[in-house]
């Protein structure tokens, strides 16, 4: 399982010593969570925070935009050194010329889905995908609770990319911890974003290897 720890729980006062800790962890990515206020109901870190974090990070940056208008921000996003751009599908009317353009800039492109927003989505787009991110909470804040329906959305997702010949990835984002790491892993998904499990544990760098192994 490939893990991509979120930065949203880590602490702000000490950046460069949590991206070390990362650094020196055996996750895959680093999960970088944007909010604008208007898509979701919270505010987060936006660009110069993000290009602080890349001058120190020796894994690539997983960019979660849950921005209005995301495609605005396209080259700014590959500028402050995102690999995967990761834009929600609610956000996007022309969802195909973004992915198009996340491409031509060089990135990764990933499109997330709400909760409520089913896989049939994704369905004419998915072989331009590089990954699709389920959320498995309403975005906005870490450690909230998992939705339990979002294992069966992951088998369904998984099927549909099978089906379809995709290589997207499938990244789930939301009360990943010890109990649901499992089921999901067993469900098809193939990186696991984890925050508060990951930076309130006593010693995170083994909590990281844990869901890895998985
Ligand atoms: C929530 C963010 C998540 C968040 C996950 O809107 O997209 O990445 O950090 O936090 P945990 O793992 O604590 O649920
Ligand atoms: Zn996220």
């Amino acid at each position: 399982m490939k893990v991509s720890p979120s930065f949203l729980s880590a602490d702000f006062g000490h950046i460069a010593r949590e991206v070390e800790m990362l650094n020196e962890s055996v996750a895959d990515m680093i999960h970088l969570d944007v909010m604008d206020g208007v898509f979701v109901p919270n505010i987060s870190f936006g660009f110069p925070v993000i290009e602080a974090i890349n001058k120190v990070a020796r894994k690539p940056l997983d960019v979660h935009l849950m921005i209005v208008n995301p495609q605005n921000y396209v080259s700014q996003v590959r500028d402050c050194g995102a690999a995967i751009m990761n834009v929600h599908q609610e956000a996007c009317v022309h969802l195909h010329r973004t992915v198009q353009a996340i491409k031509s800039a060089g990135m990764k492109a990933a499109v997330t889905l709400n909760p409520a927003t089913p896989v049939c989505m994704l369905e004419d787009i998915i072989g331009d995908l590089d990954m699709v991110l389920l959320m498995s909470v309403n975005p906005g804040f870490g450690g909230q609770k998992f939705i339990p329906a979002i294992v069966e959305k992951t088998r369904r997702l998984r099927e549909l990319i099978d089906r379809s010949g995709s290589h997207a990835e499938i990244e789930i984002d939301g009360g990943v911890n010890a109990a649901t790491a499992p089921l999901l892993a067993e469900a098809g998904a193939d990186i696991l974003v984890a925050g508060s499990y990951v930076f309130g544990a006593e010693d995170p760098k083994a909590v990281i290897a844990s869901l890895s192994a998985l």
